[in-house]
């Protein structure tokens, strides 16, 4: 350091640096901002007194030093598409898996809502899980995933508490078959983290699109009995009374005209029940919206413009199940951000 400082010294004594202005002698900006001089032929890179000579400028004191164009965005890149035998492994597990449990709950909404709810957060452990191993092994690349993916575990969190304050979890077979489907699914996502993370997040997309129908069908068909129903505690304290923090914290994609980003302000006021489901109908496509993302862009928040369901590379099977799709009537289909 007592180097640089004498070397300093040095350059500010041989040439009258002191008290003549800055420009006068000559300075000029060369590439990444570093300030070239010439000394005796020589050029001086000043990069270790840097600090010193910015801090004594005055504006105008290097005309000839144009501030660099602001970057310009990258260009947004394709999606990835999907191998369509991995696409149709995930679809089939997922919807047999679906299917047996809307059968075996046919007729007992809120065990079937708590089943799904104990099994559909899943995944956002296993997720972790994998980071958090990752981290330990000195990759701290997924610190931004970890804590959205914290955020979701914690929103089908209460989603979870307010099921079972519905009464959700009151059969101890119910309780049994949930935690055993959990647990095993667990290690199989944790598997499939590990080999391909594009896999592991289309899972849940599709778990995540089948919660959104299932959610968007009670609200359709329970209507008028709902808006009669109470609200929660669980759900208010949630919904209405905590910070809101984690919860917009989970919403990547904006979906709002709101300057402030915070998407907690959009949420329904809590009247009835109804309101209720319509906050966890929501939830869920946020959910979902993320998993796309994450899918077909390795990013949480992919390109503006809307987020489309994850496709399959070149064949027909995509728009066979999306044709399929149209004709049940339901599914959120490709959302279109309204606001941009
Ligand atoms: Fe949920
Ligand atoms: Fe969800």
């Amino acid at each position: 350091m007592n180097k640089v400082l004498l070397l300093f010294l040095l350059i500010v004594s041989a040439e009258g640096f002191g008290g003549m202005p800055r420009a006068a002698l000559g300075s000029k900006v060369g590439v990444s901002g570093q300030v070239v001089r010439k000394v005796g032929g020589k050029v001086l890179l000043r990069n270790l007194i840097l600090p010193t000579l910015y801090s004594t400028m005055q504006p105008g004191d290097l005309p000839s030093n144009p501030s660099p164009p602001p970057p310009s965005d990258p260009p947004v890149p394709p999606p990835k598409k999907m191998d369509d035998r991995l696409y149709t492994l995930n679809k089939t597990i997922i919807d047999t898996v679906y299917d047996i449990i809307c059968f075996v709950y046919k007729d007992k909404d809120y065990p079937r809502f708590f089943v799904l709810e104990t099994v559909a957060r899943v995944p956002y452990f296993a997720y972790l899980s994998v980071l958090h191993l990752r981290e330990t092994f000195g990759d701290r690349s997924g610190g931004e995933r970890m804590r959205t993916h914290y955020a979701e575990a914690d929103n089908e969190l209460h989603h979870l508490l307010i099921m079972e304050s519905l009464g959700g979890n009151d059969s101890i077979i119910d309780r049994t078959i949930a935690q055993s489907m959990a647990f095993g699914y667990y290690w199989y996502v944790i598997l499939v983290y590990f080999v391909s993370e594009q896999a592991a997040y289309h899972l849940s997309e599709l778990i995540e699109d089948h919660a959104f129908n299932t959610y968007d069908g009670f609200l359709k068909k329970n209507e008028a009995k709902l808006k009669t129903l109470p609200v929660p505690d669980i759900a208010r304290k949630y919904y209405e009374e905590d910070n809101p923090f984690l919860f917009d914290l989970f919403c990547t994609v904006p979906e709002t005209d709101e300057e402030t980003g915070q998407f907690s302000k959009r949420r329904p006021k809590l009247n009835s029940l109804y309101d209720v489901f319509v906050n966890v109908r929501n939830d869920e496509r946020e959910h979902w919206k993320t998993l796309c993302n994450l899918v077909q862009y390795e990013d949480m928040k992919g390109p503006p413009g809307g987020v489309v369901g994850s496709k399959v590379i070149g064949t027909q099977l995509d728009e066979d199940l999306r044709e399929k799709r149209k004709l049940e009537g339901g599914g959120l289909g490709d959302f279109k951000n309204p606001f941009e």
